[in-house]
């Protein structure tokens, strides 16, 4: 009840007369804004002075005219004219993604130097309207959704004026659909959640040991036999863990499917970065050709327990597994245009390598060609230098074709690791456990990294959200670690990390969903929501304006736009 009274409150804020003190729902945060009087009106048809500029930055504001029309009726048209109703400057002194917002009670001012700029400016606008805007719905359409909900007769805008950039230029969620499936359509209702907060980049990771997701022409068993597992781990919300008790799949994403993925991303201005977990995590692809495995003969299978680490992992030592995984990324990079390309190299033990002839040769030549460092027999470690050195061959692969290359920490952290040969690949390290000291070597090696810590003050969502009785099974226990006040708190860069020319490569944060205990979208979302957000603060706002009391209030604001999209999200943090 008094959830419904804050909403209410928020709502009708919106509803009452001018005054300088009106809710702005604006989350991410921007990095400046001034909240005037009043409100800029709709008219049944309004103009948008748009029709002299180039044809990216008219197409934002057809996409916004459109979003306006469907939700509230008003018809808005192109106009040449300097006196448009929405006037769109172009200021190229302006950040690549910033813009500057002018919303007065006569007309709209948006001046940004990219579509990319244009295109926030028009989020921030549509996030400041009422829920139904964002959400896509007409009033009508809204109120079967929540009976309550209501907005004034002509949809207006509060009077604002935004200076706005982000803090990091990477802003990122992954999904790994290896584990569960999700599909074209329940993706497509991902990327409209990261876009409503500013997110840039879906990391989308594609392949695990219980399933291959992406079709490869060349490898057509990796999707017949890989995108199956025999038996499934699923997760219901109310009822916990079961086992589907058959098989599950075949479920993989035809190449079409990801160019479309790809297209509906780009018009949100996310790059999709698709990750092909190698030489660990791979055991799906070794079902399907096990001749690429350490041990041919033996038997490999689709995992169907849903966590763990696994030995089986790719024979580095054979030229024609290498070239496999060469194969494997050139269809990947045909399909997936973006600049960023994840291979993974996360938690991959190297005791198969160990036992296996081809590997120990492999080794041996290379410490002999001085390509590797020698770590000596004595060392337990002395096998990891094949996996650095497998990462610079797909490195040379990757740059080949003008793309760069991402790596989990491990590439960095796991001992053994030669880091001259990382650092000769010039990737961006995806920091995660140990995070922080996974980014502190990646910046000293001049390489940039990605802050998605799974430890304290959680970036790993997928996580319980709270430890209170009742709530879902998830990975971890909910407890404070995990909850949206330390989520919020996190700071991806530390204090002590004062050297301007460390502190240039912590480029950005990343939210990661792993879905070992996660088996359907209406979870994902209970999970990712409202710690998202909290996420998506840290990446966009600066620092000092940050405020959990302030965010608290914004995002239970918000949970009227999870209604309107048919998101579940916790609730335990809820203004009261
Ligand atoms: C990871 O969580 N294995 C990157």
């Amino acid at each position: 009840m008094k959830k419904i009274c804050l909403i209410l409150a928020c709502v009708f804020s919106m509803l009452a007369p001018a005054c300088a003190n009106q809710f702005v729902n604006l989350t991410p945060l921007p990095k400046q804004m001034t909240v005037g009087e009043g409100q800029f009106r709709f008219s049944k048809s309004y103009t948008v002075g748009a029709a002299l500029l180039p044809d990216s930055l008219q197409a934002e504001a057809v996409r916004f005219m459109d979003v306006i029309q469907e939700t509230t009726g008003c018809k808005g048209k192109l106009s040449k004219s300097k006196k448009a109703d929405i006037r769109m400057t172009v200021d190229k002194s302006i950040a690549y993604e910033g813009y500057r917002l002018s919303v007065t009670k006569k007309n709209v001012n948006i001046s940004a130097s990219s579509a990319r700029g244009f295109f926030y400016a028009f989020q921030t606008l549509k996030k400041i309207m009422p829920a139904n805007v964002m959400a896509e719905l007409s009033v009508v359409d809204a109120q079967k959704v929540l009976p309550w909900f209501k907005t004034t007769k002509r949809p207006e805008i509060p009077c604002v004026e935004i200076d706005d950039e982000p803090r990091f230029w990477y802003r990122g969620f992954m999904l790994d659909c290896g584990r569960h499936f999700f599909t074209v359509d329940e993706i497509k209702h991902i990327l409209d959640g990261l876009a409503i907060y500013k997110f840039n980049y879906f990391h989308w990771h594609l392949t695990e040991d219980q399933g291959w997701r992406f079709e490869v022409k060349k490898y057509p068993r990796l999707t017949t036999v890989g995108s199956v597992a025999p038996d499934c781990r699923m997760t219901d919300m109310k009822k916990g863990h079961y086992w589907l008790g058959k098989p599950y799949g075949p479920y993989f994403y035809t190449q079409e499917q990801c160019r479309e993925i790809v297209d509906y991303a780009r018009n949100l201005h996310i790059e999709v970065i698709p990750e092909i977990d190698m030489p660990g995590h791979i055991m799906a692809a070794l079902a399907a050709y096990p001749e690429f495995s350490c041990n041919p003969e033996g038997e490999h299978k689709v995992q169907t327990f849903q966590g763990g680490v696994w030995s089986d992992v790719l024979n580095v030592g054979d030229p024609k597994a290498v070239q496999f995984a060469r194969d494997v990324l050139t269809e990947v990079m045909d399909v997936f245009p973006g600049q960023y390309v994840h291979i993974g190299g996360d938690e991959c033990p190297t005791s198969a390598w160990e036992g296996n002839a081809m590997c120990q040769e492999h080794l041996a030549n290379l410490v002999k060609e001085g390509k590797v460092k020698d770590l000596g027999q004595d060392s337990k470690h002395r096998f990891r230098p094949l996996q650095s050195y497998f990462i610079t061959q797909m490195y040379d692969h990757i740059k080949a074709r003008g793309r760069k290359m991402i790596l989990w920490n491990e590439s960095v952290t796991a001992a053994g690791a030669d880091l001259d040969l990382i650092k000769s690949t010039g990737a961006t390290i995806f920091c995660w456990n140990p995070c922080q000291q996974g980014a502190a070597i990646a910046a000293s090696l001049g390489l940039d990294a990605v802050i998605s810590e799974w430890g304290p003050g959680c970036y790993y969502i997928n996580r319980k959200q709270h430890d209170g009785e009742g709530e879902p099974v998830a990975a971890g226990n909910g407890g404070k670690n995990d909850q949206l006040p330390a989520v919020y708190a996190y700071k991806p860069v530390p204090d002590k990390v004062t050297n301007p020319e460390w502190k240039k490569h912590y480029v950005g944060v990343q939210a990661t969903f792993w879905t070992e205990h996660v088996s359907d979208i209406k979870y994902c979302d209970y999970l990712a929501f409202p710690r998202l957000l909290a996420v998506a603060e840290a990446a966009w706002s600066p620092e000092e304006k940050k405020n959990f009391e302030d965010f608290r209030t914004r995002f239970t604001a918000d949970t009227v736009l999870f209604d309107l999209t048919g998101r579940l999200y916790g609730k335990h943090f809820i203004a009261k």
